[in-house]
């Protein structure tokens, strides 16, 4: 998993290489066109990347966008029509639940696009554009290189349809691509500083209940970095969006239970984000572990923070998950691996769940 976790670099710089040229919507163009609304359909990690990637989309294209469990989108009747993109998020590409949603969308005339990491699965073979997410072979169950690679994917997609749609200036687009190839180079950093992560994996391994909170697009990292944590080391790790957790969550927080907070690059929602943590400290007193950009807020003077804190680039808010995924990632798998846990084949996972 290790060696899957340091591929990141490289499988980023090619998919950017090729994808970015590569994928041709030209002759969706009508279609494209006549879109009001789009819906990601998909499952567990697959499902988290496209909660991340929802943000950036919408943004760049001015269209709505939900993201649905599969398995609910199969079963409620669906508001789909011609106008609906529907974009089927499946590594493996044989999920039952997300190629039951897709055939409901096809039957619907919706227009239907997938990634998959393998060309020759079933839901490659039934959309309208298939497209590679092109991570390689991944052996570990959990999925750690496709996950980044998906959501890539999903971003250059959104490029693509931009192009089309004439929803960017030139000058916007050329920026995204610009700070999509620092990917690379930045995550080499982080991967080269593994042993950064070791005292905070030493000080997660006692605890048998996290909790990792995040806003926008963070929520979504956060609850990616929840599902790593539970099936790598089978903690009782649970996601919520930060200023949701004060609804009533908080209520069974206590000095046993550390909070992962990740802070975003976004200032105002930054210190909102840092409110709503101290908050849950001040009432509940958890152990914080605090995840944020490296320029933001110092902690210096602040002891209740100071200890733990994992600083990552400086970047626009949307590449920023990028990196928080492959912070929680390395973080779950060293939490794992003083646990003494199998994290190649983790317990009760496969890498397709092909039942309903
Ligand atoms: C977790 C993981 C699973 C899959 C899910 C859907 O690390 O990989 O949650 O994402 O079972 O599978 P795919 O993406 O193949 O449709």
């Amino acid at each position: 998993m290790l060696k899957e976790i340091q591929q990141q670099p490289t499988i980023i710089k090619n998919i950017l290489d090729k994808q970015l040229s590569h994928i041709n919507l030209n002759k969706y163009e009508k279609n494209l066109k006549l879109i009001n609304n789009i819906c990601i359909i998909a499952s567990g990690s697959s499902r988290n990347a496209g909660s991340i990637a929802k943000y950036f989309l919408e943004n760049i294209l001015n269209i709505p966008l939900q993201v649905d469990y599969a398995s609910e989108f199969a079963y409620k009747d669906p508001i789909v029509d011609n106008k609906t993109l529907i974009i089927a998020l499946s590594q493996s590409g044989e999920t039952a639940d997300t190629l039951k949603a897709l055939k409901i969308a096809k039957e619907k005339k919706a227009l239907t696009v997938a990634l998959t990491n393998n060309k020759n699965s079933t839901i490659h073979k039934t959309v309208d554009v298939a497209l590679e997410v092109m991570a390689g072979e991944e052996k570990s169950i959990a999925a750690t290189k496709s996950f980044t690679a998906q959501l890539l994917n999903l971003y250059i997609l959104g490029l693509c349809m931009s192009k089309i749609l004439n929803t960017l200036t030139d000058t916007d687009y050329k920026t995204i691509v610009d700070q999509l190839y620092q990917i690379p180079e930045e995550f080499d950093k982080l991967i080269d500083n593994l042993s950064s992560y070791d005292s905070f994996a030493k000080k997660l391994k006692k605890y048998s209940h996290i909790i990792l909170l995040g806003r926008g697009p963070d929520a979504g990292v956060a609850d990616e970095g929840a599902l790593k944590f539970k099936e790598l080391t089978y903690i009782d790790a649970n996601s919520c969006p930060t200023g949701e957790f004060l609804h009533g969550y908080l209520a069974f927080l206590d000095e046993k239970t550390p909070v992962i907070s990740i802070l975003p690059p976004d200032k105002i929602v930054c210190n909102l984000a840092l409110n709503n943590t101290l908050i849950l400290k001040e009432k509940r007193n958890p152990p914080l572990f605090i995840i944020k950009p490296e320029g933001s807020k110092s902690f210096d003077d602040d002891d209740i923070v100071s200890q733990n804190i994992i600083n990552l680039p400086d970047c626009d808010k949307y590449i920023y998950p990028f990196y928080a995924t492959v912070c929680l990632q390395i973080l779950a798998y060293k939490t794992a691996m003083l646990l003494d846990k199998d994290v190649i084949n983790p317990r009760s996972l496969t890498k397709v769940v092909a039942h309903e």
